[in-house]
């Protein structure tokens, strides 16, 4: 019963799906995870062949491009295997990553190989000391060797992508924006999501809008809005004279929900429709519990499309609606 595109209940196409491999992380961001954090047990988890039978699904019923997530993706043992089994299935179109950079000097090359063709790193200072004070590890040096390593190779895109907190790192606006186009990579810089409860600081208090983002940037440089899409929530900017571009994704000041082209596959087989949300089919029981024939899998996709949200409501003023966090949503 192979569909050739799956169409949800506002006639949006979804045809994009990430995956988070593991809710682990070898970092501790404070807008992210507390130091403490209770992370899955291990048998809650999909296995590697279990994600690949799923992703496999989905490229059968028209998903076109996956993203691989986390938590940190690439601390999960043998991902390559699962990277390289999807990344070679007939009909997907693009396999892309996300990653917190932290594995990248060692592995920047075997994913290229392995079929990935673009790569979202995860950095929100240029300064170890405060590198250190919001990831809570000391891996800022081996962070930017793997952002070199990768930026030697032939990735068909690399992008930065920095969580802007006000009075934690906003002063660092213009030098993460020349850093990633000194690199002829693109940067995008992200509102604070209220994913989960996190203890460091108030997120009300820690907001800047993308607009105030784009109004300091653009004391520096000749910024033009951009039509160019990945299809995905971030708005670009085109910065003259540069190749590379500068985005926004602001799920508080501009909502995106009506391009929505995407659905979330957690790391413990839960089919998410919304980030914003709680609307999810469990992915899990239907593999584990029935026959595996991919008839059943695939009228469980189905059935869980049709629960797909119209959009997110994010309130900052409240106490986050959502307790999941990032790490065990795929980012
Ligand atoms: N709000 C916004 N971005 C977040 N990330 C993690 N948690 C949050 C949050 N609460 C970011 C990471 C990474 C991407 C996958 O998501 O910094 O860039
Ligand atoms: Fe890890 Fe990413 Fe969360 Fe930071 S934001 S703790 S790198 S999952």
């Amino acid at each position: 019963m192979s569909m050739s595109a799956l169409i949800d209940p506002f006639g949006r196409k979804i045809d994009y799906l990430r995956i988070s491999v593991t809710d682990r992380c070898d970092f501790r961001c404070t807008y992210c995870m507390d130091e403490d954090v209770t992370f899955m047990p291990r048998d809650h988890i999909l296995s590697l062949e279990e994600i690949v039978y799923v992703a496999k699904t989905f490229i059968a019923m028209g998903t076109k491009r996956i993203r691989i997530t986390g938590g940190e993706p690439l601390v999960r043992k043998n991902i390559l295997w699962a990277i390289e089994q999807i990344a070679n299935t007939n009909g997907l179109e693009e396999l892309t990553i996300t990653t917190n950079g932290s594995q990248l000097y060692k592995m920047a090359h075997t994913l290229l190989d392995a079929g990935v063709s673009r790569i979202n790193i995860s950095l929100d200072t240029l300064k170890a000391d405060r590198f250190y004070a919001l990831t809570r590890r000391d891996k800022f040096q081996q962070v930017i060797d793997g952002i070199d390593a990768a930026s030697k190779l032939a990735f068909k895109r690399l992008k930065i992508n920095s969580v802007m907190l006000k009075n934690h790192n906003d002063d660092e606006l213009f030098d993460l924006a020349q850093f990633a186009l000194d690199r002829k990579m693109d940067i995008s810089f992200i509102e604070e999501m209220p994913l989960g409860v996190i203890t460091d600081h108030n997120r009300a208090a820690t907001y800047l809008s993308s607009d105030e983002v784009i109004k300091t940037l653009g004391r520096h440089y000749e910024l033009t809005p951009s039509s160019a899409t990945t299809s995905g929530p971030t708005r670009y900017y085109q910065v003259a004279g540069y190749d590379h571009k500068i985005g926004v994704i602001s799920p508080h000041s501009h909502n995106f929900c009506d391009t929505c082209n995407r659905v979330r596959l957690t790391a413990e087989g839960r089919l998410l429709l919304c980030l914003g949300n709680e609307h999810s089919k469990d992915l899990k029981s239907v593999i584990r519990n029935t026959s595996t024939d991919s008839i059943s899998l695939e009228s469980a996709i189905i059935e869980a499309l049709a629960l797909k949200p119209q959009k997110h409501h994010f309130n900052l003023a409240e106490a986050p609606q959502i307790l999941r966090f990032m790490s065990a949503t795929g980012g």
